[in-house]
C-alpha cells in the first residue's frame, strides 16, 4: 500500500507547521503549495533536513503549482490574510474568498475525490465556499475551528482548576468567532460537567476568554495569529480521517436539518474517519443554548449570503 498524501496549501505559520506536525507522526507524505517562489520548497527541504535527526520517515516535498495536489487523500487549505490586531474575521472576507475560491476549484480538478479541511478565516464561510465550489458531498469538506476553540475552552479550565488537560472535555459550538458556542453543561472534567466545579460567575469569564482566544493571541504577536493550536487542531483531524479513528470532534461541517439549520455550514459534534464526516450529532440544547446557536448561524449565513452575492456572481 502506498503511503497517503497530504497537500497542505498555504506554507505560513499554519500550514508549514500543520505540515511538520503531520511529517513528525509519519502520518502521511506532505505536499506544500504556495505562491511565493521559492518558499513552500525551501520549508519542505527544511522539514525534510529534520527527519534523520528526528529519526522519523517523513516525505516533505514543495511547489507554486495546485496542479500537484493531485493524488491526495486529504488536503488542508490555511491560505488566506491572517488577521492583523484590530482586525475582524469578516475583515478578511472579500480578500480570502478570491484566494479560497481559487483553491476550490484547483481542489476540484486536481484532487476530486480528497478531502478537504479548511483552516483559513473567515472559517466557516471560506468552508462554505469550499463545498459550493467544489460540489463535494458534506462528508468530504470540513472546517477546522471547534477543535481549536474547544482546546482554548480545555486550556482555561485546566489552569483554573489545576487538572490534567487529559481529564478535560470542551464543548464548543457554533461558528468560529464572537458568536462561538462554548457549552459548559457537556464541558466535564473526569465526567464532572465544569458548572459543579467553577463558580458561575467564573465560568463566565472562562467562557468570554475562549471566545477572544484568537484574539488575545493577535493581540499579543502584534504581526500575526496563533498557528501552534490552530495546526494541532487541523492535524488532529486529518489524522481522525487518515486512521479511522471515529472520533468525535466539534467539526465545522454541512448542517442538513440538524438542529433545525439547514443549507448552513457551522460548528458542531460530528464523527470524523476513514469516510470524512461520517455523522453529525445532535446534542438536547437547552432554549438558551439553541438560540445562542441559532444567532452564531445566522452571523455565518448572512456572510455567506455576502460573499454569494458580492464573490460568486
Ligand atoms: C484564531 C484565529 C486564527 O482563532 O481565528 O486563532
Amino acid at each position: 500500500m502506498s503511503r497517503p498524501k497530504v497537500t497542505v496549501v498555504g506554507a505560513g505559520n499554519v500550514g508549514a507547521t500543520v505540515a511538520q506536525r503531520i511529517g513528525e507522526a509519519e502520518l502521511a507524505d506532505v505536499m506544500l503549495i504556495d505562491i511565493i517562489e521559492g518558499m513552500p520548497q525551501g520549508k519542505a527541504l527544511d522539514l525534510q533536513e529534520s527527519a534523520p535527526v528526528l529519526g522519523v520517515d517523513a516525505c516533505y516535498a514543495g511547489s507554486n503549482n495546485l496542479a500537484d495536489m493531485a493524488g491526495s487523500h486529504v488536503v488542508v487549505v490555511t491560505a488566506g490574510l491572517a488577521r492583523k490586531p484590530g482586525m475582524s474575521r469578516e475583515d478578511l472576507l472579500q480578500k480570502n474568498s478570491q484566494i479560497v475560491g481559487g483553491i476550490a476549484d484547483a481542489i476540484r480538478r486536481h484532487a476530486p475525490r480528497s478531502f478537504v479541511v479548511v483552516v483559513s478565516n473567515p472559517l466557516d464561510v471560506m468552508t462554505w465556499l469550499v463545498w459550493r465550489k467544489t460540489g463535494f458531498p458534506r462528508a468530504r469538506v470540513m472546517g477546522m475551528a471547534g477543535v481549536l476553540d474547544a482546546a482554548r475552552f480545555a486550556a482555561f479550565i485546566g489552569m483554573e482548576l489545576g487538572v490534567s488537560v487529559k481529564d478535560i472535555r470542551a464543548v464548543v459550538l457554533g461558528g468560529h468567532g464572537d458568536l462561538m458556542v462554548p457549552l459548559p453543561r457537556f464541558s466535564t472534567v473526569a465526567g464532572v460537567p465544569v458548572t459543579e466545579l467553577i463558580p458561575a460567575k467564573r465560568l463566565a469569564e472562562i467562557v468570554q476568554r475562549t471566545r477572544d482566544g484568537g484574539a488575545e493571541i493577535v493581540a499579543l504577536l502584534k504581526t500575526g495569529s496563533a498557528f501552534y493550536a490552530p495546526s494541532a487542531a487541523a492535524v488532529a483531524m486529518v489524522k481522525a480521517i487518515l486512521r479511522d479513528e471515529k472520533r468525535i470532534l466539534p467539526v465545522c461541517a454541512l448542517l442538513q436539518g440538524e438542529y433545525g439549520l439547514s443549507d448552513l455550514l457551522v460548528g458542531v459534534p460530528a464523527r470524523l474517519g476513514a469516510d470524512g464526516v461520517e455523522a453529525v450529532i445532535e446534542l438536547t440544547l437547552l432554549a438558551e443554548e439553541a438560540d445562542a446557536l441559532r444567532k452564531s448561524a445566522q452571523r455565518v449565513k448572512s456572510n455567506c449570503e455576502w460573499v454569494e452575492k458580492n464573490c460568486l456572481a
